[in-house]
């Protein structure tokens, strides 16, 4: 659905982005990850057209970005990386003479977004702060129902109840068949919803993980607090691996299919509680962007 061919926008100084080739299959969810400045938000906008490659071309459904950008913007939806929404006019006023550019029929699925984001939309854009300018940029980029949608770090200015609430709309898009480009500087939000991820860093496409064989065998920490000290040694000594930390937690590391040995010797233990510990964003930035990441 979107084919990436060797785009090249070169700024100087190593910055923009550099013969990126990717490709996107309809019905997929395409993460886009990287830190700031590696050229996420420059790639969206060749593929929405706004700006001439050096080099290389992009297609979407078979349509050349630049050449047929107007037709393409008719099946696709974008959120731009730093919106700007006119100041003039409250939001549903914003919003309905999107509606009416794009020559939409029918504003409900506009209502449906504007109530599950709890928006009020009578609120004078000028007066709203930068979370609820993000959510009636979201509901303008998919109101209209489109087939493809690119999303430059969508959840940047949303609360974490909000973030989620997102995540779950782009949950139930990929349900409803849509082909979604996503970018971002959190791992856990793409990993969360994404298919594919792409590893982009200094305008370089570094690396694409494959998000199911990723998830399927990953390695984990989990914590286990024992009632007794001679469980705990036990099982530091069980799992030559293990750490000690400082509330005599065990933190016991290992991939998923070593899972049901691990829950076999817990078994042997008395347990005042087992948690997975959450992965903090840089261990797996670290991850992947040191080493080869194969592992
Ligand atoms: N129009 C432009 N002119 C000059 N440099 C630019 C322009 N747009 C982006 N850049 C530079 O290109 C690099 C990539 O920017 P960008 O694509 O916005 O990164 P990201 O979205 O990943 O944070 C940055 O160093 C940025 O400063
Ligand atoms: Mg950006």
């Amino acid at each position: 659905m979107i084919e990436i061919n060797h785009l090249t926008k070169d700024y100087g100084d190593h910055r923009g982005i550099f013969d990126l080739t990717l490709n996107i299959k309809k019905g997929e969810v395409y993460g886009f990850l990287g830190p700031n400045g590696a050229g996420k938000s420059t790639t969206m906008r060749h593929i929405m057209g706004f700006s001439k490659a050096d080099d290389g071309n992009i297609t979407i459904n078979s349509l050349d970005s630049w050449q047929d950008k107007e037709k393409i913007k008719e099946f696709t939806g974008y959120l731009a990386g730093e919106i700007a929404l006119p100041n003039d006019m409250n939001g549903l006023q914003y919003l309905k003479l999107i509606s009416k550019m794009r020559k939409m029929k029918s504003f409900d699925y506009a209502d449906e977004l504007l109530e599950y984001f709890k928006i009020n939309p009578n609120t004078n854009i000028k007066k709203m702060s930068k979370g609820m300018k993000q959510k009636i940029a979201i509901v303008a980029t998919f109101m209209h129902d489109p087939d493809v949608i690119l999303l430059d770090e969508p959840t940047s200015g949303l609360d974490p109840l909000m973030q989620e609430r997102f995540i779950d709309l782009v949950e139930k898009e990929k349900q409803k068949g849509k082909t979604i480009f996503m970018s971002s500087h959190i791992f856990e939000e793409v990993s969360k919803v994404c298919d594919r991820v792409g590893i982009v860093k200094e305008g370089n496409l570094i690396k694409e993980l494959n998000m199911d064989a990723l998830r399927n065998n990953e390695e984990k920490t989990y914590i286990a607090k024992f009632k007794n000290d001679e469980d705990l040694k036990r099982m530091a000594e069980s799992y030559p691996n293990s750490i000690i930390g400082s509330e005599k937690e065990l933190f016991i590391t290992i991939i998923d299919e070593d899972i049901n040995g691990l829950i076999t010797d817990l078994s042997t233990c008395n347990l005042i509680y087992l948690k997975e510990k959450e992965k903090s964003l840089e261990e797996y930035f670290m991850k992947f962007y040191e080493g080869d990441g194969d592992d």
